[in-house]
Parts: structure tokens; C-alpha cells; sequence
């Protein structure tokens, strides 16, 4: 990180001083400047000259003496309180008077450190995101203490680097990780809990969630030792239980496999990991398949448009349900929905697989009702429009089935991924929590909504930041979904904030 955050530094145009614990770290740094800045020279997004310049602004040493110059100082050694101070006592030290000394901590308290210094008024947080030189958002944090004029300083000099500053208060996680965390640490217990495998996750979150990396993937980026530290930070100021570190990522920690960085976290980096997307592109090579689609609105109307497109011939009367291969109700609404699957259940093949769309509760309970629940999937499209398939499979379905539903969806063009039979499925089940901790940030005046969205969008390569996605989704559909994770879970952050439910009744969205 910190010479991702120098790299940024340089090619903003300015000197920067690189001070390192050893002569060792000092060449491991170099490296990193040299590869990051060589990666853009093979792409063409640097000239050779342009690089020399850069790397030629980067004075590297291993003295604190040497920052005796300079206007601002980063700090960015590992997580560690005690550490920190020490070097801020020396930072103190050599540094000018009217020098700003910063921290990247991602999840100390500011407070803290600038209480440990003979200036408190001249610390801040400047908080940079993975990778440094790629990602656009950088939160400047300011304590109680901090003085207007160091923070304005510190603000400006990130917009000349051409990074986008979001200021903020001194609160653990500050906005981006105190959304992406909880996210993250949900997704490793839902794969400590057998509700979905790694890869299935990962897909669900990329194809069907619009982001750039699935959970895993971005974990793996950030370091796990780092995402522990982080949760055990926000877990320190929020007890909720949701910041408590999954035992899967604690395990993973203490077995030193941290991701990337030691060639070995949630993926294997010595092995190609293909998996998920090579079944599912064998699979989609079949015949197409024979589709019954009962009910009727816009879900139906999706599924038969998206048949079509596949090639696929759809059979919408219950007289024609004999020969399906899959047999999808779309009723808008579960009572229906219930009726109308039971009903088409009797007219369908024994080899036909049925597929519920509409379950307000668990998809087993409209199982049951059909009489054949063995051939009974649950199936969400979390984006009509787009091309992920979640299928569920209860744990009434037979042995294949959910199998030959994933075959079918793919033969259909869509990508399916798996899951049991719980509420939200995959996509919404991560997205909604999520989405009701930044609507909770906003009701508590932490942040404004340009600032929440920012930070997901510019810190986390989100392609709509949080708000933003709750009137895109549809506040009452959060609601819904918050309420039927809430039900099965009891867990008091899941339950819908009260600034969802006013605009909800209001009818308002929240921009
Ligand atoms: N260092 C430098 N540059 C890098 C890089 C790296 N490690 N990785 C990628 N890049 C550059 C590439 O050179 C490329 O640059 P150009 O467009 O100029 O050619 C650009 O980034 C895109 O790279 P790719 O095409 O190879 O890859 P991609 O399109 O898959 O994007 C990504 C990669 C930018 C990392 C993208 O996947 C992404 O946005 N992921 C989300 C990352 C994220 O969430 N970061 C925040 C983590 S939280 C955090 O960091 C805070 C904390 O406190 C822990």
C-alpha cells in the first residue's frame, strides 16, 4: 500500500521521500514501484521516459531524518497501535512544525493517533483503496481536533492527484469498509455455512450483482490478515455481530494464507481456478430446452423473452405442460403462485423439473404444496434483464434435480449458480443488508448520499454506489426482502432501518 500510495504521489507530479524499516523492505518497495508503473508501460498507458520520471521523483531511505522537509507525511505501516504511535512520536519529531502527518490506517482510530503526538490539530486520516494507483476515492478523515485548514490542505492535494476526496468523521470503517465489510464477512459465513459454494458466490456477486470482483476475489486482493483487522475494529464500535470475523477468515489467518500476497487465501493463486464457468459452458451445449411458463406480469414475460432469445420454445397453456423439461411459475404473487404450480405440477412430465419464482417465504413450502416436492427448485433472476439464474434446491429436492435445472438455465444462455433454500437467495441475501447499513449511515447523518455513493463507487469499483441502487431497486422491494431476512434470522441489522420504512409509506424515494 504505501507504494501504491507513493506511486500515486510521483505521477501526480510531486517529490516524494519512500522511508522503509530496512534495506531489504526499501528494494521490495522499488520493486513494486517498478512493476506497477512497468504494467502501465506494456499497456501503453505510460511512456518509458514518463516512467523514468516517476520512478526518479521517489527518493527511497530507510531515515525518518530525511523527512525533515517535507510539507506532508503518509503513514502507512501495518495495523498496530503501538506501532503507529512509534512512529508518529518520530514523525513528530523530524518533521517541520507546519507539517500535516497522515495516516492510512483503515481501522485504527485517528483519535488515537493524534492523541499520541505533540499535534493533534495537524493529524488526519488519508485512506486509500486497492489498488492505490487504480482506484479514484480517498477518504480524508478529521478527529475533534484536527484544524479545518490541515484537512482543506490535505483535500486539495488528493483532487490534484485527480482522486476524488470524500471528508468524514473519525468513525471505525469510516463510510467504504464499514459498508464492504459486513458485506464481505456475510458472504465467508455463508460459505462456512454450506449455503453456496466459493465460486458460486463470487459469480453471483459479478454477473448478477454487477461488481467487479466477487467477495472472495476482493478479500483475497485486500490481504485476510487486513480484513480481520478491519472487522475487529468496526466489531469494537458497533457490537454487531455481523462485524464478529467469520471463524473460516480467522482460520485462514492463522494457517498464513492471506491471499494474494502469500499465493494462497480463498483461491489457490498457483492453480488456475476455472470451476464454475467451464461446467456451466459444457452444460449450455444441449438441445435447447422446452420451457412452461404459468402466471402471468412482468417475471413471466422476462422468462419467455429470454426463451426466445435462447431459441427455446415456451408453452404457456396447461393443457401443453406434458412434454416441458422445465416448468417455471412466475405468478406476481406467492398465494397465486402456489395454486397455479400445484395445478401445473399434475399436468407436467415425471422428468419435468418445476421451479418456483415467487416464494415470500421459503421455496419448500410451495414444494410441498405441489405434491412432487423432489422435483421442486426455487429459481430467482435477481436482475430480470440480466443473465443470472439463482437456483435453490430444498432440502426435499431429489439428488440431480437442481443439477438439471442449472443444466437447463444454462442451455437457456443465463449462468447459473446455487444455493439452499434461503431467503434472498444469494444476490439479495448479500445485497440488501448492505444496501440497509448505508441507508442507516444516511439516517444517522454520518455521511450525505453523494458521499456514501462515492465511496462504492470510486473506493470500490461499484457501478452505482448505495443509494442510488435503493431507489434503483425499489425501496419497497428492500423493505420486503430486509423483513424476510429479518423473519428467518431474528438478527435485530437486518431488520429494515426506520429511514426505508418512512420513505416507503411516504412514497418517496430517497434522492
Ligand atoms: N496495481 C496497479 N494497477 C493495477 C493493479 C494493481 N494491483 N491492478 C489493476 N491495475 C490497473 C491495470 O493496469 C489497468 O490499468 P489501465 O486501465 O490503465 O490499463 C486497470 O487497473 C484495470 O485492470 P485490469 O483490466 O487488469 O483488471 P480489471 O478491469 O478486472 O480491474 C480492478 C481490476 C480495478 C482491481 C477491479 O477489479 C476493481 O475495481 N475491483 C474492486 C477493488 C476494490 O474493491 N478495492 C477496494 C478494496 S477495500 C480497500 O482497499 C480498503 C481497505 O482499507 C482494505
Amino acid at each position: 500500500m504505501g507504494a501504491g500510495i507513493a506511486e500515486v504521489l510521483a505521477r501526480g507530479g510531486l517529490s516524494v521521500v519512500g522511508v522503509e524499516v530496512n534495506e531489504d523492505a526499501l528494494e521490495r518497495g522499488r520493486g513494486h514501484l517498478e512493476t506497477s508503473t512497468g504494467r502501465a508501460v506494456k499497456r501503453g498507458r505510460l511512456t518509458e521516459d514518463a516512467q523514468r520520471e516517476i520512478l526518479g521523483r521517489v527518493a527511497l531511505t530507510t531515515e525518518f531524518a530525511d523527512l525533515g522537509d517535507c510539507d506532508l507525511v503518509i503513514e502507512a505501516v501495518p495495523e498496530r497501535l503501538d506501532l503507529k504511535r512509534t512512529v508518529f512520536a518520530e514523525l513528530d519529531r523530524v518533521c517541520r512544525d507546519d507539517a500535516v502527518l497522515a495516516t492510512n490506517t483503515s481501522s485504527l482510530s485517528v483519535t488515537d493517533i493524534a492523541v499520541g503526538t505533540g499535534r493533534p490539530s495537524k493529524i488526519v486520516g488519508v485512506h486509500f483503496f486497492n489498488p492505490a494507483p487504480v482506484m479514484k476515492l480517498v477518504e480524508v478523515i478529521a478527529t475533534v481536533l484536527t484544524e479545518p485548514d490541515a484537512v482543506a490542505r490535505v483535500a486539495e492535494l488528493v483532487k490534484g492527484l485527480g482522486k476524488t476526496p470524500v471528508t468524514v468523521g473519525d468513525r471505525a470503517g469510516f463510510v467504504a469498509n464499514r459498508l464492504l465489510f459486513g458485506y464481505l464477512n456475510q458472504a465467508a459465513s455463508m460459505l462456512e455455512s454450506g449455503h453456496a459454494t466459493r465460486d458460486d458466490i463470487d459469480t453471483a456477486m459479478t454477473v448478477g450483482g454487477g461488481l467487479p470482483m466477487g467477495p472472495f476475489t476482493l478479500m483475497d486482493l485486500i490481504g485476510l490478515d487486513t480484513c480481520v483487522e478491519v472487522l475487529d475494529a468496526i466489531y469494537a464500535e458497533s457490537r454487531d455481530r455481523r462485524h464478529a470475523a467469520s471463524p473460516l477468515l480467522r482460520e485462514l489467518v492463522t494457517a498464513g494464507l492471506l491471499g494474494r500476497k502469500t499465493g494462497r487465501g480463498f483461491y489457490d493463486y498457483d492453480r488456475s481456478a476455472a470451476g464454475a464457468s467451464e461446467t456451466a459452458e459444457s452444460a449450455a451445449d444441449g438441445p435447447k430446452p422446452v420451457v412452461g411458463i404459468v402466471g402471468v406480469g412482468p417475471l413471466a414475460d422476462a422468462i419467455a423473452a429470454l426463451c426466445d432469445r435462447a431459441g427455446a420454445e415456451v408453452r404457456d397453456s396447461a393443457a401443453r405442460l406434458a412434454g416441458c423439461d422445465l416448468v417455471v411459475e412466475a405468478a406476481e404473487d406467492a398465494e397465486a403462485g402456489r395454486a397455479l404450480l400445484s395445478a401445473a405440477a399434475q399436468a407436467a412430465g415425471p422428468d419435468a423439473v418445476l421451479a418456483v419464482t415467487s416464494a415470500d417465504g421459503q421455496v419448500i413450502e410451495q414444494a410441498m404444496a405441489t405434491g412432487r416436492p423432489a422435483d421442486v427448485v426455487g429459481l430467482h433472476l435477481p436482475d430480470p434483464a440480466g443473465t443470472l439464474a439463482e437456483i435453490a434446491a430444498t432440502v426435499a429436492t431429489a439428488p440431480g434435480v437442481a443439477d438439471r435445472a442449472a443444466g437447463i438455465a444454462a442451455r437457456l444462455g443465463l449462468t447459473p449458480v446455487r444455493c439452499r433454500d434461503r431467503a434472498g437467495f444469494i444476490v439479495d441475501a448479500l445485497r440488501f443488508p448492505y444496501l440497509n447499513d448505508a441507508a442507516a449511515m444516511l439516517g444517522a447523518g454520518y455521511a450525505d448520499a453523494d458521499s456514501i455513493d462515492a465511496a462504492m463507487t470510486l473506493g470500490c469499483g461499484y457501478p452505482t454506489g448505495p443509494i442510488a441502487d435503493l431507489d434503483r431497486l425499489g425501496l419497497d422491494r428492500a423493505v420486503a426482502v430486509l423483513r424476510a431476512l429479518h423473519a428467518e434470522t431474528r438478527e435485530p441489522a437486518l431488520a429494515p432501518v426506520p429511514l426505508l420504512t418512512e420513505h416507503v409509506a411516504a412514497g418517496r424515494p430517497l434522492r
